[in-house]
């Protein structure tokens, strides 16, 4: 396959070669996609201007890459295997020819709702095959797609249906998710008492369930789809046009949304699946993550088919029917290469061992990691009882943000080694810094791990809050990109990511900030104010806990719990439960007010030896109240 690096040598040179002769390395990749106009300037823009542009002056559209020319070189060759929740309900083939006709429909009715160019559509959906259609149709038409994992509530929904102001939003009536069901069709109804934006809903019937549909505003999508042209001219779009916004969690305020855009992300969704994973003709991907989510997006919607792969689409959950259900899948499509979660892994893990025992798996070649970090046990275990130990695993590391992959092993190609991500992909130029910035050079070492020069894939902008993004990512070290995860690198340069080093909590592989779970909790009428931290959990690999004030010291923490959540669930989502509260007289604050979060996750581990100065708090006397509490 053209320029992918099958050898550790060819790797060394294409790192090398990304580095030295940035331009020339990306301009020959550029020339394998199709454009309607080449472009002008391969790169331009830094972190300081924070302007940065890929492949400006070109024009193109994704979907003529992701779909249009493999309609016409391979029309017969699966894309789409999709995969129902239902173990008994038949699977839906899509072939490029096929999947290309399904897409022009839906950009034809996006058309005629009079969905434009610039305009912004939201999705809330589960993982039917319209939902990825839809939102290749919705990039066809050079529109910017937004799509809201189906897990979130209304209140969630609707501040990221205001924030970029959709005019359209599509939803199913109601998901399958294992054995429950999901009213989505009703969510939305609710989330739409609040958005004056948007004039239509179109809603996917797929269980049949009751819903109400609002005369003027809401319609049916199946019959909209079904009546439409297969014909669809895709719209010419400029390099940095946006592609898509999705919503993400932060260390303060609500989420961000984040911005890609359509030549710098197709590059890296393409180059990073083609590298990382390593795929041939025949082979067959599978990535069980949720559209809703960045690792949907760029190695569901778009990675795959960028480089004209087959793969499955899943609509279910890992353990229903039963613990098998993966395994199961993998054996009736002969999966060679799956890419999943360490949660799902350590979830399944913990089921028992006939599930993944009585399964065939000899289709596997590669397996992937991605979300969070793996434990040894679960990559252990992941390796032995899946991989037979006959698969590489690639433990890829990267963001919303980052678009794609950033440090991965190239399967087959370059080292594993276990729980590490290894090495950053060519064009990802790397650096650890201490916390007053500076930069730890030489190997082994330990610090914050920040990007140092753009890359194609990266978001240009928090939407609508440029300063913001800037506030964000670059102003914690000034000219560098900050991750906010922290890393420790060997004595080869290879990296392990240890985890989010702000107040990001990753809980199941989803990010949380602890700022918009606390905003929730301290609107609960029996709380004063709260400090939500990240802890340990065998299976999420973190939850989360509340230290709260109640306005009565006299106050139960577990009869507090329940209705707490359900203010939780309320405003964001099932994934914002905590997992206890411990009620506290006070929090420790800086003299400037601000909690020090860092204490109360020493004082959750008791680690009371690793407290470090409490002298300069404004009110150190709490320390031993809180230590006090938290042993009741
Ligand atoms: O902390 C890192 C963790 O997930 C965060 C990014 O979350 P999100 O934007 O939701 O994207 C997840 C899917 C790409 C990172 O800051 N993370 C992601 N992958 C890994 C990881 N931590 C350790 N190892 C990984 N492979």
């Amino acid at each position: 396959m053209k320029f992918r690096a099958e050898s550790i040598n060819q790797y060394n040179e294409f790192y090398t070669e990304s580095m030295e002769q940035t331009e020339s390395y990306w301009a020959k990749r550029a020339e394998t996609f199709e454009w309607f106009k080449q472009w002008d300037e391969v790169v331009s823009g830094n972190f300081n201007d924070l302007n940065v542009k890929w492949f400006d002056g070109g024009q193109t559209n994704i979907t003529i890459n992701a779909l249009d020319r493999h309609a016409k070189n391979t029309p017969d060759k699966l894309a789409i295997i999709w995969e129902s929740n239902d173990p008994n309900e038949e699977e839906i083939y899509f072939t490029y020819s096929q999947l290309l006709k399904k897409v022009n429909q839906f950009s034809n009715v996006l058309k005629n709702q009079g969905v434009r160019k610039g305009d912004r559509v939201c999705f809330y959906m589960s993982m039917v095959p319209e939902l990825l259609i839809g939102v290749l149709a919705t990039a066809r038409i050079g529109a910017v797609h937004s799509v809201v994992f189906g897990g979130f509530s209304a209140k969630a929904l609707a501040g990221r249906i205001n924030d970029c102001d959709a005019k359209i939003v599509i939803t199913n009536d109601e998901a399958y998710r294992g054995d429950k069901i999901i009213p989505l069709k009703n969510i939305t109804d609710n989330a739409l008492e609040d958005t004056p934006c948007v004039k239509t809903v179109l809603c996917l019937e797929r269980t049949k369930g009751k819903v109400s549909m609002q005369a003027g505003r809401d319609q049916w999508l199946n019959e909209l789809l079904a009546n439409a042209s297969t014909e669809c001219e895709p719209e010419v779009m400029n390099s940095e046009d946006p592609l898509f916004i999705l919503y993400t969690s932060g260390s303060t305020g609500q989420p961000k949304g984040l911005q890609h855009t359509t030549a710098g992300y197709m590059m890296w969704a393409s180059e990073t699946y083609k590298n990382v994973f390593q795929t041939d003709d025949d082979d067959i991907f599978w990535c069980s993550a949720d559209i809703g989510w960045i690792t949907g997006h760029s190695y569901i919607s778009y990675g795959p088919l960028l480089n004209g792969s087959t793969q499955v689409m899943f609509e279910g959950v890992p353990t229903w029917p039963d613990a098998g259900r993966f395994w199961k899948t993998i054996d009736k499509y002969k999966v060679t290469h799956f890419y999943t979660a360490p949660t799902a892994i350590r979830a399944l893990e913990a089921c028992e061992a006939k599930f993944v025992e009585e399964a065939n798996l000899s289709s596997l070649k590669v397996l992937g990691t991605v979300g969070e970090p793996i434990n040894e046990e679960a990559w252990n275990w992941y390796n032995e009882k899946v991989g037979k130990k006959n698969c590489p695993i690639v433990d890829t590391w990267w963001q919303t943000e980052t678009g794609g992959i950033m440090v991965s092993t190239l399967a087959g190609v370059t080292p594993v080694i276990p729980c590490h991500a290894t090495l950053p992909l060519p064009g990802v130029e790397l650096m650890l810094v201490d916390t007053d910035g500076k930069e730890i050079s030489g190997n082994p070492a330990e610090g914050n791990l920040c990007v140092k020069r753009p890359w194609p894939g990266i978001a240009r902008t928090i939407y609508g809050d440029h300063e913001r993004y800037r506030q964000t990512y670059f102003s914690t070290y000034p000219g560098y990109y900050f991750t906010g995860d922290g890393a420790k690198r060997d004595e080869n340069g290879n990296y392990r990511i240890t985890g989010r080093v702000d107040d990001v909590v990753n809980v199941a592989g989803h990010r949380i900030g602890t700022a918009e779970v606390e905003d929730a909790v301290n609107e609960h009428k029996e709380i004063v104010e709260s400090a939500v931290i990240g802890i340990p959990h065998d299976i999420k690999g973190e939850t989360l806990m509340a230290f709260a004030i109640p306005f009565k010291q006299s106050a139960n923490a577990k009869e507090l719990l329940p209705t707490v959540n359900t203010l939780l669930v309320d405003h964001i989502g099932p994934i914002a439960k905590l997992e206890k509260i411990v009620i506290v007289p006070g929090l420790p604050k800086t003299r400037s007010g601000k909690i020090m979060r860092r204490v109360l996750r020493k004082i959750a581990a008791n680690e009371l030896d690793k407290l470090g100065d409490t002298s300069t708090l404004l009110n150190p006397e709490i320390v031993d109240e809180i230590i006090a509490a938290m042993k009741k």
